[in-house]
């Protein structure tokens, strides 16, 4: 977060207004893809089925303003949906969408919009296993029967990390199905990909006719990042995982007895809205107990984004939904994926690293990271010429960056060059260099990457430096008249020191729709991540890479996600009877905030620590999520009745009732009172409003007997009091419930964070806490 706080202030502001543009830009296209949510419960009589109800009340809006011959309407419904969401999928023109918003039985009418992976395509390579203690957990448990619907690009069927062997037959309650297609048979399906399912109605109404020539037009994965992150989830144990010899061990997904479904809706151009919401609608069907979804980029409103409202669907169906935090770190406020009923997942590092140096022609020898392998080894320690293209100036120019078509082949020809960090993808940087004959390359990271260091497998050999490592062999290179450096490659190193610590592109909150809800949730880990890949795309997913590898290495938020889903799958299993919102505190309130060196988590980004607005509660603890002690519960009701703190009209409120009987039972008496597992205090800009106290309930889910105390951190601008300080439970699955009362001392002009434990001296369950001043503006 930026010291200043008028600075901070101006960039939730302008983000705000940012979306709000975005929002109201007008599509030129005469009619586009409008999903249309319908009161399933309106139905007249004189109907006997909701799809030719739903048709009916289409056909009244368009025929009146289509002149045209072949006015076939059913040719306009792209989709129907039944289980997560009632309504439909449809081209509409602008004015016939507003004229059917009027009709009775619709609900809303929300408008096609894109979302992205969100992966920032960091290929390399790593052999990635589960710390030791995940390993052992997840042999323990009969996982089974958990079945994890993945959302993404699709899957390489034949990767070893899909091998049914000595799993038992699909368990009969399954109803999903393979859809075959070009490259995608009936036996791609077994025990271990359970079904397999393609969305594409919206994509095409968007984008045009898939070329099914140049892409599978089916469950098979061209891409990479859906058999990445399907495998994270679930893999099977892969012995002697390896890339190019590098970092041997056994891969293995963090749920390796769990079935995985594949919803395919992302292509070649991007994910869209009624893809999205029909794959969810069609998971929740299927029986998935938890849904993995990988993508962002939605509207940033509870009501109009659809992936918030199918994912209100799926949890009121007992469905676990974790989401990825986005990429768009460290700028604050860049958190998606906010709603209270999902798990909302950012990214940090492993105690793993490549370790590359870069030795200049002074002696000097500095550490960064590199996955480069391959033919062109530059002799060990033979000096070659360095060069940088940019200025001595704060702003990184295009050649600086090394963008296509930026750096001059006479110049650059038999150097190594420095590139800096950011605008063009990484691995495409190295291909700029190659191409203009540079025998290697420096990437330095600027100040929005800090010393996080990613790493990628290049094309040429190279080696990523932090940003202060960076700016050294920058003034060396633009100083000495005949600079040169030589490059070298380590291999893995583990158990580095500290670890994990928060990525810089991890999103940020504070989370702008409800300040009371504290997002993202937690952190898994989502750098350089070692999992299955696509036979189809090289390792750097350019085309010009004709490698070919059965693994590959990402980083983003994509990856952490997958790992909240995979840990979900196995709490699931253990506890069939959890809520999805039992689950997810089980993951919050055991998450730790230190790192290995028995330090506060660090962020890559910053020289503070990082806070609950980087990391939520903390990092996962897959092995303390198992016997949490306490939970925080929260039914469908309650978040519906949080909803109705939301000061959303009573339209607009609708679109959450699956059951149109759902009304507001004051269950939830402020925005803060939610049962969350994380406490978000916010005093409004009314200095006389001083006392604030909020709810929580507990659940005992540990021993019958048990006495728990709490203690709460102290803050600089208020005291706090918690009433009962003690909670003797006497019974297993007995609710007891506390308040707590926040008083201020003296306003302060930033948040301030800190924890509240209730203890048993076995378990601890912990709640982050943030106290937020708003101040007029
Ligand atoms: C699946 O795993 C089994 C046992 O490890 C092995 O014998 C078999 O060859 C594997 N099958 C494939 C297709 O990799
Ligand atoms: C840029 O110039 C200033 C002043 O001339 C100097 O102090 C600084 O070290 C230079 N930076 C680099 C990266 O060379
Ligand atoms: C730099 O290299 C050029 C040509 O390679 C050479 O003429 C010059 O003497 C060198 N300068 C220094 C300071 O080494
Ligand atoms: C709404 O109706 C459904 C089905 O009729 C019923 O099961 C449910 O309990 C009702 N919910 C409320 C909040 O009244
Ligand atoms: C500020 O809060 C006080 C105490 O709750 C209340 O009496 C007063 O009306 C509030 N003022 C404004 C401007 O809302
Ligand atoms: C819980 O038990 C402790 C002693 O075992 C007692 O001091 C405390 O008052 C009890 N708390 C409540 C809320 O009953």
């Amino acid at each position: 977060m930026a010291e200043n706080p008028e600075k901070w202030l101006i960039l939730i502001l302008t983000t705000y207004l940012a979306f709000t543009v975005v929002l109201s830009t007008k599509d030129p296209l005469p009619k586009k893809t409008y999903i249309v949510q319908m009161d399933k419960s309106a139905m007249p009589a004189s109907f006997s089925d909701h799809l030719e109800w739903y048709t009916s009340k289409l056909q009244s809006v368009v025929s009146t303003t289509q002149i045209e011959g072949n006015a076939n309407n059913e040719d306009r419904v792209i989709y129907s949906y039944h289980n997560a969401f009632h309504g439909l999928a449809a081209q509409l023109t602008e004015e016939e969408a507003e004229k059917l918003e009027e009709e009775d039985g619709v609900i809303a009418i929300l408008p096609e919009t894109k979302y992205q992976l969100h992966t920032t395509r960091s290929p390399l390579f790593l052999g990635l296993e589960p710390e030791q203690s995940t390993r052992i957990w997840s042999d323990k448990v009969v996982d089974h029967d958990v079945i994890v619907g993945v959302l993404d690009t699709g899957i390489w069927p034949e990767s070893a990390s899909f091998n049914d062997t000595g799993m038992t037959p699909v368990p009969a309650h399954w109803k999903g199905t393979c859809e075959t297609g070009r490259g995608f048979e009936k036996h791609h399906c077994n025990r271990k990909i359970v079904g397999a399912r393609v969305f594409y109605r919206g994509y095409e109404a968007a984008t045009g006719k898939i070329n099914a020539r140049n892409e599978y037009k089916s469950a098979r994965d061209q891409d990479g990042h859906g058999t990445h992150t399907t495998a994270t989830v679930a893999g099977s144990p892969v012995q002697g995982a390896n890339l190019l010899g590098y970092a041997y061990g056994t891969a293995r997904g963090m749920a390796p007895g769990a079935r995985i479904a594949v919803y395919k809706v992302c292509w070649t151009g991007g994910c869209f809205s009624s893809d999205i919401l029909s794959a969810v609608d069609r998971a929740v069907a299927d029986g998935v107990n938890v849904l993995s979804i990988s993508l962002g980029g939605g509207v940033s409103s509870y009501h109009r984004d659809s992936l918030s409202i199918a994912s209100f669907g799926a949890m009121e169906m007992g469905v676990f939904v974790s989401t990825s935090a986005g990429n768009g770190g460290p700028d604050p406020v860049s958190v998606t994926n906010v709603s209270p009923w999902i798990a909302t997942v950012g990214a940090s590092t492993m105690d793993r690293e490549f370790p590359a140096t870069v030795k200049l022609g002074t002696g000097k020898a500095i550490t960064g990271v590199s996955l480069y392998k391959g033919r062109r080894v530059l002799s060990a320690n033979k000096l070659y010429p360095l060069v940088y293209m940019g200025g001595n100036s704060s702003n990184p120019d295009p050649s600086s960056l090394c963008l296509e078509g930026t750096l001059d082949p006479h110049i650059v020809a038999g150097k190594i060059v420095i590139c800096d960090r950011g605008i063009s993808p990484r691995v495409q940087k190295g291909q700029v260099v190659k191409d203009a004959g540079g025998i290697g390359m420096v990437l330095a990271n600027t100040a929005a990457n800090g010393e996080e260091l990613v790493a990628d497998c290049h094309l040429l050999p190279a080696v990523t430096v932090g940003e202060i490592e960076g700016k050294v062999i920058k003034h060396y290179a633009l100083t000495s008249a005949n600079a040169t450096a030589s490059l070298g490659f380590l291999g893995t190193k583990l158990g580095i020191r500290p670890s994990p610590v928060l990525a810089a592109f991890s999103s940020r909150g504070p989370n702008l729709l409800s300040l009371e809800i504290l997002k993202p949730d937690m952190v898994a880990p989502g750098v350089n991540i070692l999992a299955a890949w696509t036979g189809e795309i090289g390792p750097s997913s350019l085309t010009t890479d004709n490698r070919r590898v059965k693994f590959n290495i990402l980083s983003g938020t994509s990856m952490s996600c997958p790992h909240v889903s995979g840990i979900a799958a196995l709490l699931k299993a253990r506890h069939p009877d959890w809520s999805p919102a039992a689950i997810k505190s089980a993951l919050m309130t055991t998450a730790y905030v230190h790192d290995n060196t028995h330090n506060p988590l660090k962020d890559a980004a910053a020289a503070a620590p990082s806070t609950p607005y980087d990391h939520g509660a903390g990092h996962i603890s897959p092995l303390k999520a198992l016997d949490p002690g306490l939970i925080y519960d929260i039914d469908a009701q309650n978040y519906y009745d949080f909803l109705c703190t939301q000061e959303l009209t009573p339209t607009q409120l609708k679109v959450f009732g699956k059951y149109s009987n759902r009304s507001c039972q004051n269950t939830v008496a402020s925005p803060g009172d939610l049962n969350y597992p994380a406490i978000s205090v916010v005093f409004p800009d009314n200095t006389s409003v001083s006392i604030l106290t909020i709810h929580r309930t507990v659940t005992n889910v540990g021993s019958p007997v048990s006495n728990y105390h709490v203690s709460v951190s102290p803050f600089k601008g208020a005291t706090t009091k918690v009433e009962p300080e003690t909670l003797n439970f006497t019974s297993q699955n007995q609710k007891l419930s506390y308040k707590i009362t926040f008083t201020t001392k003296s306003r302060q002009t930033m948040p301030e964070f800190g924890g509240l434990v209730w203890k048993n001296g076995v378990h601890k369950v912990r709640s982050p806490i943030v106290i937020t001043w708003l101040t007029a503006s």
